[in-house]
């Protein structure tokens, strides 16, 4: 039986204080209910400020990207193990704000995944397909490509530290979440890559979490599917009453 995974995106929003106030807020509401997992992905800045706030608590720590090196000459970067230090447990990569936005690709995301994996952080690894490739009938081949590069090389002892989201990038912060039939599928169709690419009882203990436009209104119909075992929430994770009411459908 997998366990629920809802993770909050932040993305580049929130100030200093207002990461505190969230994440406290969250953590405080769910009093340790280890029914379901619950992690906040905060900027970087607000890392260190956020990790205090949920020290005690049932709450989990992620970064939303990281170098594939360990440290060097890379102004701008972040490496895995300074998220480690800092107490995060996850780190997302390969988000389609990144691989679409900032031409990140597969084999890039690769060396991240696996450095990450190697720091001794989980990480929560996106996939998901652009309008014009569902439109033009493509979806399965895009999510095969990007899981085929994006985890090549990693072993089915490492993909024990991995959960897949899948993000149809067209659901992305527009509002148009994908139907239970469309995010079934792709979900369905990622556990069987999963077990081609590993084994199958890989594939059974992957968790895969759906991301975009999750709402409290769509959040319980999306994760009572059978391979949906949570979400990646972006904009709704910046209200602690909206995140809170997602992670509460994913208790049912
Ligand atoms: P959204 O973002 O919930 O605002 O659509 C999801 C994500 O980008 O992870």
């Amino acid at each position: 039986m997998r366990p629920k995974f809802v993770a909050g995106n932040w993305k580049m929003y929130t100030s200093a204080s207002s990461a505190k106030a969230l994440a406290t807020t969250v953590a405080m509401s769910l009093k340790g209910d280890k029914r379901v997992m619950v992690a906040v992905c905060p900027p970087f800045p607000w890392l260190s400020v956020v990790a205090e706030a949920l020290e005690g608590t049932s709450v989990l720590l992620g970064g939303q990207n990281c170098h594939f090196e360990k440290e060097g000459a890379y102004t701008g970067e972040v490496s895995p193990i300074m998220l480690r230090e800092i107490g995060c447990q996850y780190v997302i990569i390969g988000h389609s704000e990144r691989r679409h936005g900032l031409g990140e690709t597969d084999e890039f995301l690769n060396k991240k995944a696996k450095a990450a994996l190697e720091a001794g952080l989980k990480v929560i690894f996106c996939v998901g397909e652009l309008l014009s490739e569902r439109e033009a009938n493509r979806t399965e081949k895009v999510l095969e490509t990007q899981l085929t590069h994006g985890l090549a090389g990693l072993t089915a002892a490492q993909m024990q530290s991995v959960v897949l989201a899948y993000e149809p990038v067209w659901a992305i912060g527009t509002g148009k979440v994908a139907t239970p039939e469309q995010a079934q599928a792709a979900h369905a169709f990622i556990r069987g890559k999963l077990g081609e690419q590993f084994d199958a009882g890989t594939a059974a203990h992957v968790q895969i979490q759906y991301g975009g436009s999750v709402k409290p209104d769509n959040a319980a119909g999306l994760m009572s599917l059978p391979d949906v075992d949570g979400a990646l929430v972006g904009g709704a994770s910046l209200k602690a009453d909206q995140f809170l009411a997602i992670v509460n459908a994913a208790i049912g």
